[in-house]
């Protein structure tokens, strides 16, 4: 290699460095503005981590990280934050990082009746954040970060519990039939996240608690289509009629589709829902304000379009 090339090497590694460990991988490298929209502005729990590029347990723990990221895509939102760039140093000051690699785990406010959600402001207030001590891995952050999800997913073990929660409000009911465990799963709790406000979701306990005549009688499915993981969806305006049944193999994306093509609803977060295409751009490096331009133009243009459909 002769010394010019040695030279642009150089320079490459500096820019790559200058700019984080992250980019073009699962991970979310942040600064202030992204913190507020990936972390803030959500119902997901996030983990985050607060590094320098030059720390060696911060780079001997890259790897692990970046595996986390892909195994939590679309449940938990996994991101970093490189506390060596001036722009980000307020943010580490604020979370009172002292020692690289530092990671927190930031969790929405519930929701409920008694809590209902707030100005986007205030909510940003709500969060709570905890440093992570487990063990630097993929699995060990995995699993921890999947014990801090928040559930809205309702057990279904009796009829009357069923039948309120049909009952409840005019929003489409999703319940999940399958020889399910008595907790909700990781994918079920994070969907029914994604829906928040416009889906409630439930599951039946078939095994422990809730009878299958019982199930048969409600849904008018026989046993053997029991034995499938379903969906039983409701209409909300119309609980009282048959339920739409999804089965097969679901993916968020499988389902969004689903209730988008069936119902017209689209989820707040997640895969079909625009916030995701928000993030998504940002992770491809894009910033939070070239993302709104582009929306406000895109607008723009399908008011005009749709202006001269009108003529
Ligand atoms: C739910 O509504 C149905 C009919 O609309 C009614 O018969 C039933 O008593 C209600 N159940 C509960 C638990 O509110
Ligand atoms: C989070 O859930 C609340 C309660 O349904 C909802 O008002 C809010 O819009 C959701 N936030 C996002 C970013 O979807």
């Amino acid at each position: 290699m002769n010394l010019s090339a040695v030279f642009a090497l150089l320079l490459v590694n500096a820019i790559a460095s200058a700019q984080g460990f992250y980019q073009n991988t699962d991970v979310f490298e942040l600064s202030p503005d992204s913190f507020d929209e990936v972390v803030l502005s959500t119902n997901y729990t996030s983990v985050v981590e607060f590094y320098a590029p030059w720390c060696g347990h911060c780079n001997n723990f890259k790897g692990a990280f970046k595996k986390a990221g892909k195994l939590l895509k679309d449940i938990v939102n996994v991101a970093a934050v490189n506390c060596d760039l001036e722009i980000n140093k307020p943010l580490c000051a604020k979370y009172k990082i002292e020692g690289f690699p530092t990671i927190k785990v930031f969790r929405p406010p519930k929701y409920s009746d008694k809590n209902p959600p707030k100005s986007k402001k205030a909510l940003m207030k709500e969060f709570v954040d905890e440093n992570y001590n487990g063990e630097r891995t993929a699995s060990g952050l995995v699993g921890f970060s999947q014990t801090r999800i928040k559930s809205y997913v309702r057990r279904i073990f009796g009829v009357d519990v069923l039948q309120k929660l049909l009952n409840k409000s005019s929003k489409i009911k999703m319940i999940l039939l399958s020889d399910s465990k008595n907790k909700p799963s990781v994918f079920l709790k994070s969907l029914a996240i994604d829906y928040l406000g416009v889906a409630e979701f439930g599951y039946f306990d078939v095994k422990s608690s809730f009878p299958e005549e019982k199930i048969m009688e409600l849904t008018g499915l026989d046993n053997q289509a029991m034995k499938k993981p379903m969906f039983l969806v409701y209409d909300g305006n119309n609980p009282t009629n048959e339920p739409k049944i999804i089965t097969g193999k679901m993916t968020k994306q499988s389902i969004a589709e689903f209730l988008l093509e069936n119902y017209g609803v689209k989820p707040m977060e997640g895969p079909g829902s625009e916030k995701h295409k928000t993030l998504n751009l940002l992770k491809k490096g894009k910033t939070l304000k070239q993302i709104q331009k582009k929306g406000k133009n895109n607008r723009k243009k399908s008011v005009k379009k749709s202006a001269r459909d009108e003529l």
